[in-house]
């Protein structure tokens, strides 16, 4: 989790694309925020090649709001309905089997929020989506915005207790330094600290 521009998309993508560049992993990337030809564009200046790793089926971008939308041109009743989370699982489940999928990010939950009318709704969907995510051998990455700076030190959002780890993304106002830290980790040791990290021609790269 982290605020707007800290770097959450790209911390997602590159943890894609060394999956599948290094690591053996086949990846899916649900976008509900920007589309995928954004998504392929912005990050080729990382010399990252999203197009070939799709078409060598070890990435699968899914899209999951943007062509409903353009399909309707903002239609009030499907917005009012909110995401079909259902067929979201259905598409995901098939994106899983079809690449051996080990990874996956969803961007975002809180772009998710705003497709949702209720908080008793979200939570619903939520538990639909990790519940079908549990059945396979897959790593799930959910990127969500902060809603203040203090968020992981001092403010927690209540999704923040349902999953295993969460990580924090954060540029600060006054240094204008990036920092990134583990808040938690279940079941695992780790560092404690605030760590710098740039955003390099390469990508995300942490200082030790
Ligand atoms: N090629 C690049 N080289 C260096 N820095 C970059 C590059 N591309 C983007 N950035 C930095 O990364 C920021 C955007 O990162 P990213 O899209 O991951 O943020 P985000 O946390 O997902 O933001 P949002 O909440 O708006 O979606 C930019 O504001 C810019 O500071
Ligand atoms: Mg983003």
């Amino acid at each position: 989790m982290g605020g707007p521009g800290s770097g959450k998309s790209i911390f997602g993508i590159q943890y894609l694309y060394k999956g599948a560049t290094e690591y053996g992993e086949p990846g899916i990337y649900v976008t509900l925020e920007e589309t995928p030809q954004k998504i392929r564009r912005n990050i080729l200046s990382f010399g990252w090649n999203l197009k070939e790793l799709e078409e060598q089926r070890k990435i699968v971008i899914v899209d999951a709001v943007s062509h409903r939308i353009q399909e309707t041109e903002l239609d009030h009743e499907i917005l009012k309905k909110g995401l079909d989370v259902e067929n979201m699982i259905v598409n995901l489940e098939d994106a899983i089997k079809d690449i051996g999928a080990k990874r996956l990010v969803l961007d975002s939950l809180s772009v998710m929020g705003m497709y949702t009318e209720t908080d008793f709704d979200m939570r619903t969907k939520l538990l639909r989506l990790s519940g079908s995510l549990a059945t396979h051998d897959i790593t799930t990455l959910v990127i969500t915005e902060a809603q203040s700076e203090d968020v992981g030190t001092t403010v927690f959002p209540p999704e923040t207790f349902m999953f295993d780890g969460v990580l924090t993304l954060r540029l600060d106002t006054d240094s204008q330094e990036r920092r990134i830290s583990i808040r938690k980790m279940r079941g695992t040791k780790h560092v404690i600290g605030a760590y710098r990290f740039e955003i390099t021609d390469d990508g995300i790269q942490v200082i030790p």
